[in-house]
């Protein structure tokens, strides 16, 4: 079929079915999805190339899968916090003024206003390489090279303790061997048996409870406001 011919013949198809159409909305829809059919290349843009998909593929997995080689040890991250992050999250990742707190907090997820700071909270490492490569420093994201975010993170893992050892190295390599504190308290939904108990195989649908017996009214315990008693409004 020449293209005059098959353009002809899907013009005389996308008529037939906008015919039955019951909106211009539908009609409209019907007459994408046939153009679609046909070709699905639009004639626009161009195929990214592997570079651009490989600019903006940073992310990291817990299991370290997207971690790009490299390191930095907690005294280099040290040097770089205080230049870089320690303007908003304080010397030791203690927040400065309202800026987010990264360390310490360590025991408060039950308080009534717990901390939730890379060590107290969070249950990946990953997160942490991963945000603060695609994020920090704020105002110039993307600015850290691989081995300064190494070196930063594990300058992060010293401030929360997690790592003791002040000449300790972040990896590609070790990366996964750092196990964060709150780990264990992230798991999978597990209602389906630990909640299974509570749970009735009939539960009731209709006239559950009896009525409820009214024991007082506002009226009759003197709390509604009379609207003679009250201030004159003008
Ligand atoms: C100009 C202030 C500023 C600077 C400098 C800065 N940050 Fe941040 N940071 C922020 C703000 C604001 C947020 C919260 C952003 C949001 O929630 O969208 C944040 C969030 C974070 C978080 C996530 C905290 C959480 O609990 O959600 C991390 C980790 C972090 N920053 C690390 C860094 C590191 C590492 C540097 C230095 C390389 C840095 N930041 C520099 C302002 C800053």
């Amino acid at each position: 079929m020449s293209r005059s011919v098959k353009v002809a013949a899907l013009a005389l198809f996308v008529g037939a079915m906008l015919a039955v159409a019951n909106s211009p909305i539908e009609a409209q829809q019907i007459a994408t999805h046939a153009a679609t059919k046909v070709s699905s290349k639009l004639g626009l843009g161009r195929p990214a190339l592997p570079e651009e998909i490989k600019a903006w593929d940073t992310d990291v997995r817990p299991d370290g899968k997207g971690l790009p080689p490299g390191k930095g040890t907690v005294k280099q991250g040290d040097v770089i916090f205080q230049a870089q992050c320690a303007s908003c999250h304080g010397e030791f990742g203690e927040g400065a003024g309202r800026w987010p707190v990264l360390a310490g907090g360590a025991g408060t997820l039950k308080a009534d206003r717990p901390d939730k700071t890379i060590g107290s909270f969070w249950p990946d490492l990953s997160t942490a390489f991963d945000y603060i490569k695609r994020a920090m420093p704020y105002g110039n994201a993307r600015s850290l090279s691989d081995d300064e975010v190494y070196a930063v993170v594990a300058y992060l893992l010293s401030m929360n303790d997690i790592v003791k050892d002040e000449n300790f190295e972040l990896s590609d390599k070790n990366f996964t061997s750092i196990k964060m504190p709150n780990a264990a308290a992230f798991f999978e939904d597990d209602r389906e048996t630990s909640e299974k108990q509570f749970w009735k195989k009939d539960p009731c649908m209709k006239d559950c409870r009896s009525a409820p017996k009214v024991t007082g009214r506002a009226i009759s315990v003197d709390v509604t406001p009379d609207s003679k008693a009250g201030p004159k409004v003008d």
